[in-house]
């Protein structure tokens, strides 16, 4: 589709709302959300409980379609793209870390990482290979073979976080992805996200809490009530001229 967005965004919101429609109750969680992300770019995604965060990123990842207003990746409309399409290009283009990490649990975590690569048609023995290489990086390389249950919750976080990086989508949103991690390992992902998920053509959207990694950020987006009510560089926030 044609559209207006420079062709340095990655990714457009303009007006975006969404409302959760229960039996007994109706939430805005997202208000009218203008937000560009730039190729390039690592946006970081922070507010209290309940603002709208994990929505937005849900949204912008295709997993949920809004209401009103406009959300492009890579300037296509994935609201109004038919199932089969929308499944193809999420697959290609997008890796997603869930705060669940929702591992398969009768899959080892070489053989979760190597999902996404067996959906895109590499060969078996070849993605078992890259996810081992994958997992090597995050730290675990000693743990191909084991399930998830065997793993403790940070070494869970880090199989989701590999198995979004292993097909090298050109777009990663992750949800509190440093959550269960210790402080040197918190960095160490960050350090790792930085090298391998951002580029040129690339952009890595991260929801957190955890005001240690904010230092990576490009820019710092502060959201509350379902509406960004602060954007910054990350320096400006460290800085204190804008308040997290
Ligand atoms: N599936 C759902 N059904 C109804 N309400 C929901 C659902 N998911 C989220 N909400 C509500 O929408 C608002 C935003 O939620 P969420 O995006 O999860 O916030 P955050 O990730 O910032 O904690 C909250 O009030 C939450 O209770
Ligand atoms: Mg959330």
């Amino acid at each position: 589709m044609t559209t207006g967005v420079p062709s340095n965004i990655a990714v457009h919101c303009a007006g975006v709302t969404k409302t959760y429609t229960t039996e007994t109750t109706t939430v805005p969680a997202l208000r009218g959300i203008d937000i560009d992300v730039k190729f390039g770019e690592l946006l970081m995604l922070v507010g209290p409980s309940g603002c709208g965060k994990t929505t937005l990123i849900s949204v912008i990842a295709g997993i949920l379609d809004h209401d009103s207003g406009e959300c492009l990746v890579f300037n296509r409309d994935l609201k109004h793209m038919p199932d089969k399409d929308r499944t193809k290009f999420r697959g290609e283009n997008i890796g997603f870390v869930f705060q669940a990490y929702n591992l398969i649990h009768t899959l080892t975590a070489q053989e979760n990482v190597a999902i996404p690569l067996l959906i895109r048609g590499v060969v078996f023995d070849e993605a078992l290979k890259k996810a081992a290489e994958v997992l090597q990086r995050v730290g675990l390389g000693e743990r191909l073979t084991s399930l998830p249950s065997e793993l403790s919750g940070g070494q869970q976080q880090r199989v989701a976080i590999a198995r979004a990086l292993v097909h090298e989508p050109k777009l990663i949103v992750c949800d509190e992805p440093t959550a269960a991690l210790d402080h040197d390992t918190g960095q160490k992902i960050m350090g790792l996200f930085r090298e391998v998920a951002i580029g040129e053509n690339r952009a890595l959207i991260i929801v957190t809490h955890d005001s240690r990694i904010f230092p990576f950020a490009d820019r710092i987006a502060k959201l509350d009530d379902g509406k960004i009510i602060a954007v910054a560089t990350a320096k400006e926030f460290l800085n204190g001229n804008q308040h997290l």
